[in-house]
Order: C-alpha cells, then structure tokens, then sequence
C-alpha cells in the first residue's frame, strides 16, 4: 500500500520561540496517525525542532536547498547541512520558489540528484497557473515539470521521491481544486510515470495535494484513490487545524 503523507510547510512563518510553542503543542495533540506526518519550519527553527521531535514519529523537513555541494553562495544552505542536523526530508520546486527565485527545470534538476547523494528524499512540488489550465495545458505543464527534473533518474531513486501536485491558483488563495480535479491530475501523474517507468512503481508513488487544504475539505480530497494526502501551507501553522487535518486522512 502506498504511503499516506501529511506534510506542513511553514513557508518564513514562526521565529525560533514561536516555532518552539507550535511544535510542542503539536507533540501535545499528536497521539499517532495512520499517515506520515512532517513539518517543514523555516532553516532556523529546524534544530530545535528536530530535538523536540526526537521521540516523536513527526518527521521535519527543509523547505529548500542549494543545488553546489558547498561554496561562494551567500546565504544559501547546503544539503551536507541539512542532513548533518538530522534532517532526512526536503521540499523541491515549490511554486513560490519558482515564482520569486526563478527556480527553472534545470535549476530543479540539479537540485534532485544533489539531494539524492545526500540520501535526502525530495518531495517534488509541481503544478499549473490559471492561466495554463483556462487554456486547457495542466496536464502539458504538469508533465514537462515532472519530466525535465525527474525522468532522468534511474528507478531506484525514486524510492526517495514524494509528489504534490500542487496548482498555483489554489496556493494561499482559498481556492482548492475540486477532489475531482485533484484526482484527475494525480492519475495523470501516474500514468506518466507508469509509461516512462512501470506501473508497479507508479502505483508505489505517494501524490500528495496541495493548496489551500483545510480541516473543513481535507476528508473529500483525502478521499480520492489516487490523493495519498497533502502539503498543507497556512493551516498547518495552527497546531488543532493541522492535527484536524491529520486525523482527515
Ligand atoms: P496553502 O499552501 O495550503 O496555504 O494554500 C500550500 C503550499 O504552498 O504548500
């Protein structure tokens, strides 16, 4: 069976004391999920919340990384950083990466098979503008995002990926895809992997949705076969929306 994920992305939302107090609520609410749950607070507050976690399942994730092993990047932060903190999880090709930090394909690439030699597991964000799905291209959008930064690698590698789908227009707008809509893409997904890949590993891929999940619509797109669960931005910044949606899936 596939693996089902709950995941938060904090974005640059909680400074150190404020992450502290949330993670430690949420350790307070959390008994034990079905799915896998994982936060993913700013750089900053990752130590400290790793240790809070120890003896936790709750797993914590970067949000980013550099594509160089080291080196003159100013400001940027290395996956041999990451993972020397225990960190095992990072978020790639966020739309707003790509929207504000002109993160392309090529940059995304590298960033995979980088985070790979450090055996981190990438969950790979990916999703069409508005404008892309009124003119009919979601699924051609999705497909060239997905194809130039993860069909290069070899089957193996992919038991190190997690998918989310996740559309712009619904990011942070309020506005969630229908789960019908949601399903559609994610079995879009899967099928391109399927082709390009076996079925049998595209059956073994976790998808997750995202965009503007919240407690009150996470059990309808939980729901559907191909969803395995979601990347949660804004509600997962309150601990009982979040564990609210944990307890959805
Ligand atoms: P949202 O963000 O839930 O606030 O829409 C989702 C995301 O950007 O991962």
């Amino acid at each position: 069976m596939r693996k089902k994920i709950v995941a938060g992305n904090w974005k640059m939302n909680k400074n150190i004391h404020e992450s502290k107090e949330l993670v430690l609520q949420l350790l307070n609410i959390y008994n034990s999920s079905k799915a896998e749950v994982i936060i993913a607070p700013p750089y900053l507050s990752l130590l400290s919340s790793i240790k809070i976690l120890k003896n936790s399942s709750i797993e914590v994730a970067a949000q980013n990384m550099h594509y160089a092993e080291s080196g003159a990047f100013t400001g940027e932060i290395s996956g041999s950083m990451l993972k020397s903190i225990g960190v095992d999880t990072v978020i790639l090709g966020h739309s707003e990466r790509r929207a504000h930090f002109n993160e392309t394909d090529e940059i995304l690439a590298k960033k995979v098979d980088l985070a790979l030699s450090k055996e981190l597991r990438i969950i790979f964000c990916f999703g069409e503008e508005l404008s892309d799905r009124k003119a009919g291209l979601e699924n051609s959008v999705v497909k060239s995002q997905i194809k130039n930064v993860l069909f290069h690698l070899p089957a193996t590698a992919w038991d190190q990926i997690v998918l989310a789908y996740e559309p712009v227009w619904a990011i942070g707008t309020g506005e969630t895809a229908s789960p019908d809509q949601a399903q559609d893409m994610h079995a879009f997904v899967r099928s391109l992997i399927s082709l390009s890949y076996t079925k049998d590993l595209a059956n073994k891929i976790s998808i997750l949705y995202g965009g503007s999940v919240k407690s009150s619509n996470a059990i309808e797109i939980f729901s559907k076969p191909d969803v395995d669960g979601g990347l949660i931005g804004g509600a997962s910044l309150d601990a009982d929306h979040f564990g609210m949606i944990i307890n959805a899936i």
